[in-house]
């Protein structure tokens, strides 16, 4: 695997809400091929953190490279042209549209209808409870069905990085499972995945690496198989 090359990169970057700051300096880097996670408690900052890289929510100051090259000055959907998808917070599939236009939806960028028919297919070998039911409606699905559409509807932009908010949230044991294993799956085709996770022990047991975020900056990051057996790490979010 060629795991030493990063694709992504944040500087020092900062974003506030008002007067609030919200990120402190964040450095991070995602080299291609991993998973790397973002842990910490409610409010830490991990849902800005995946908004900043998408560009939803304003940069203060700081840097994002992206394959060498700066992005920090540009658009949302420039963004998701450039190869990075956001799967967010709370799933937000369409709730009156079906499984299928939800995924149409997510190619919003492509042209190659062809192409993006094949693809639909390939997230329902990914997800068959989505094949299934993919002429329901989306506000129809489960929780855990919700998920999984709105992780395939990334997938439909064909991301070279996916960011993934909080995919466990909400969900029963063993519906996190089957996510968790889905996204192994992904990292198995060699999928580039920057995972936000309150539950800190699922999440370093299929990261490659770890961020500990707390109040706006990070306090500590490395190998996961070294956080995940840090005291600090164990005592604040391991239980
Ligand atoms: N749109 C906003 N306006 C003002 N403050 C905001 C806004 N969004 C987030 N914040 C604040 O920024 C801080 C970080 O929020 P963020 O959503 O990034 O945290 P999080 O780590 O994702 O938390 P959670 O685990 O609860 O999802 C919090 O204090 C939050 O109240
Ligand atoms: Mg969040």
């Amino acid at each position: 695997m060629n795991n030493e090359i990063t694709i992504l990169e944040t500087k020092d970057l900062c974003v506030n809400y008002g007067g609030i700051q919200a990120l402190e300096n964040i450095n991070l880097y995602i080299n291609i091929g991993e998973v790397v996670t973002l842990v910490g408690a409610n409010g830490a900052g991990k849902t800005t953190t995946l908004r900043a890289i998408s560009k939803i929510v304003n940069i203060r100051s700081g840097d994002i490279i992206y394959n060498g090259r700066t992005i920090v000055r540009r658009p949302s959907h420039e963004i998701v042209e450039l190869g990075i998808a956001h799967c967010p917070e709370g799933r937000r599939v369409l709730a009156k549209q079906t499984v299928y236009d939800n995924l149409l939806l997510g190619a919003f960028i492509r042209h190659n209808q062809a192409e993006i028919k094949a693809d639909i297919q390939t997230q329902f070998q990914l997800f068959p409870r989505l094949a299934e039911r993919r002429h329901q409606l989306a506000g129809t699905l489960s929780g855990g069905e919700q998920q999984m559409l709105a992780i395939a509807r990334a997938l439909m932009s064909r991301p070279k990085l996916l960011l993934l908010d909080e995919p466990s949230l909400g969900l029963a044991p063993a519906i996190v499972r089957e996510i968790f294993t889905i996204i192994e799956n992904l990292r198995a085709t060699g999928m580039t995945i920057l995972l936000v996770e309150q539950n800190a022990n699922l999440a370093l047991q299929i990261a490659d690496r770890g961020y500990v975020l707390e109040a706006g900056r990070i306090t500590l990051q490395g190998n996961a198989s070294e956080l995940i057996v840090d005291e600090r790490v164990k005592k604040a979010y391991l239980g």
